[in-house]
């Protein structure tokens, strides 16, 4: 990667903001060995049918199919561990007093690393609840067929994430919003800032004056008016964003 090099100004108002907000998307855990979405080649959507896959039709249809499909995610991120962007983002929380993450991951790696009060958009693939009932399921046999039923409903169970065609979590889109619209800076990681309504977090910041600056080795919708954009892997940009911001610590 080339340097990066920090505009002193960015650490400037990084050094003495109270209130950050910073977005992550897949891109994050990309130097973990976990694929992104819409990278050519490598991304899941170029390998998978989001729509035989991500949404509630997809299940209705197969079932089995989409269960053994995130099955497949689950193991695939099990055994994954945080990088240098997510520990980064951890040790952030220590400096600044009011600091949100939001994330559009289903991984778990922030919370992995050690971030506090992470606040998952899409769900968690390790998280279930039923499909007819929203009921959170926590074990079943692994003898029977697949989806396990609901002990309460007998309804099929499926991965607690949102699907494409559903709406996301109302109370943290609610708590997303706020903290976007009273923010001093807002970091967007690693996401290619087209998936709505996430995407409208950094546009709400911008609005509301804080400063939005992009981390990402490839230019998206975003980079054409963020205050700052860092071009490069978070994994080792957002580690030396600290390192300057705060040399002694
Ligand atoms: P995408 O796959 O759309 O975008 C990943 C972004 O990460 C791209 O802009 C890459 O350039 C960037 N990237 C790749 N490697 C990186 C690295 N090492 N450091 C920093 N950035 C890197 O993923 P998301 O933006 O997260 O939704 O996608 C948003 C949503 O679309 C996901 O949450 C998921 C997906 O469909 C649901 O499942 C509901």
């Amino acid at each position: 990667m080339p340097a990066v090099s920090f505009p002193p100004s960015l650490l400037e108002r990084l050094r003495h903001a109270d209130r950050v907000v910073v977005l992550t998307g897949a891109g994050i855990s990309a130097e973990s060995g976990i694929p992104t979405f819409r990278d050519a080649q490598t991304g899941l959507w170029a390998r998978y049918a989001l729509e035989e896959l991500a949404t509630p039709q997809a299940f209705q249809r197969q079932p089995q199919l989409v269960w053994e499909w995130y099955a497949w995610r689950r193991a695939l991120c099990a055994d994954k561990q945080p990088n240098p962007g997510h520990l980064a983002l951890a040790r952030l929380a220590q400096h600044i007093p009011q600091l949100q993450l939001i994330t559009q991951n289903v991984d778990g790696l922030h919370q992995k690393a050690g971030s506090p009060q992470v606040m998952e958009l899409h769900g968690n693939l390790n998280r279930f609840k039923c499909f007819e009932q929203q009921h959170p399921v926590t074990s079943w046999a692994e003898t029977g067929p697949m989806p396990p039923r609901c002990p309460r409903c007998g309804g099929q169970v499926r991965p607690d994430v949102v699907w494409f065609g559903e709406t996301l979590p109302q109370a943290a889109l609610a708590q997303a919003t706020a903290a976007a619209q009273r923010c001093d800076l807002f970091l967007s990681v690693g996401t290619s800032a087209l998936v709505y309504p996430a995407a409208w977090l950094p546009q709400l910041a911008h609005q509301a004056g804080a400063w939005v600056v992009e981390i990402n080795p490839n230019p998206t919708p975003l980079t054409a008016w963020a205050d700052v954009t860092l071009a490069g892997p978070a994994g080792q940009v957002l580690p030396a964003l600290l390192a300057h911001t705060w040399p002694a610590a």
